[in-house]
């Protein structure tokens, strides 16, 4: 797993005050990363006590936790209504958010945007007054060399991110390349995805914006909690 800020106190009172929203009967959305595992987990021991959930995972990380935890899962085709989605970001400014630090915002984006409430989780370096993160876009492999140039026509810096333990890119879920974008202060996020979404061969982008409707930011002597 990728490195992140914060202390895993932060993240897991997070993921766990995040979790105890979710009720019986609930279908919920697994999020990727150091931070909603620990909500995955902590929905683990609400099914071992007889809660009744199913999961639908955005990642292989998540579907092998939520397996190893005992959540039963099912998938957007087959549930009617997701009821929320828990996820982790890597900067959020208010409800608007940069993800994809673990490469699996595509998925990400699907699920969290069919969930009826968007519950992120963070700890507080993830919190920004503007965001400023490079932006994560998923690329067919093919299209990595002109998505990039038209990143740059945009104003941004790309790169093609490298596998950490694998010579060459990393590889999404979807068999799909990632190139990190760096646009300084992202004045208009907005803008800025819809600009993003435009470029042929991009799959997903990382700006979720206006998504999270609450986030839960977690510390080591408790939590604050957003709604927006
Ligand atoms: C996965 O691609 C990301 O969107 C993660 O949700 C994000 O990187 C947050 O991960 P951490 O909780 O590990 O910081």
């Amino acid at each position: 797993m990728k490195s992140t800020g914060g202390s895993d106190a932060q993240k897991r009172a997070a993921g766990e005050s995040a979790a105890e929203a979710v009720e019986d009967g609930a279908v919920v959305g697994l999020g990727t990363g150091s931070t909603a595992a620990h909500a995955i987990r902590a929905i683990g021991r609400k099914v071992d006590s007889g809660l009744d959930v199913r999961g639908i995972p955005t990642s292989f990380q998540s579907r092998e936790l939520a397996k190893e935890t005992g959540v039963p899962l099912t998938t957007l085709d087959e549930a009617d209504t997701v009821d929320l989605a828990i996820d982790g970001a890597d900067q959020f400014s208010g409800p608007h958010l940069v993800k994809g630090g673990g490469a699996a915002h595509a998925r990400e984006k699907i699920v969290d945007a069919a969930a009826d409430r968007l519950l992120v989780v963070a700890d507080p370096s993830k919190a920004a007054k503007r965001l400023d993160h490079p932006v994560p876009v998923e690329v067919l492999p093919d299209a990595r060399t002109t998505v990039a140039e038209k990143v740059r026509a945009l104003g941004g810096s790309p790169t093609l991110r490298s596998a950490e333990r694998k010579d060459g890119p990393v590889v999404t879920d979807n068999g799909n390349l990632v190139v990190d974008c760096e646009f300084g202060k992202i004045e208009a996020p907005a803008k800025l995805a819809a600009d993003l979404s435009q470029l042929p061969g991009a799959v997903e982008h990382g700006l979720f914006v206006g998504m999270a409707d609450e986030v839960h930011v977690g510390r080591e002597d408790g939590v604050d909690v957003e709604t927006f």
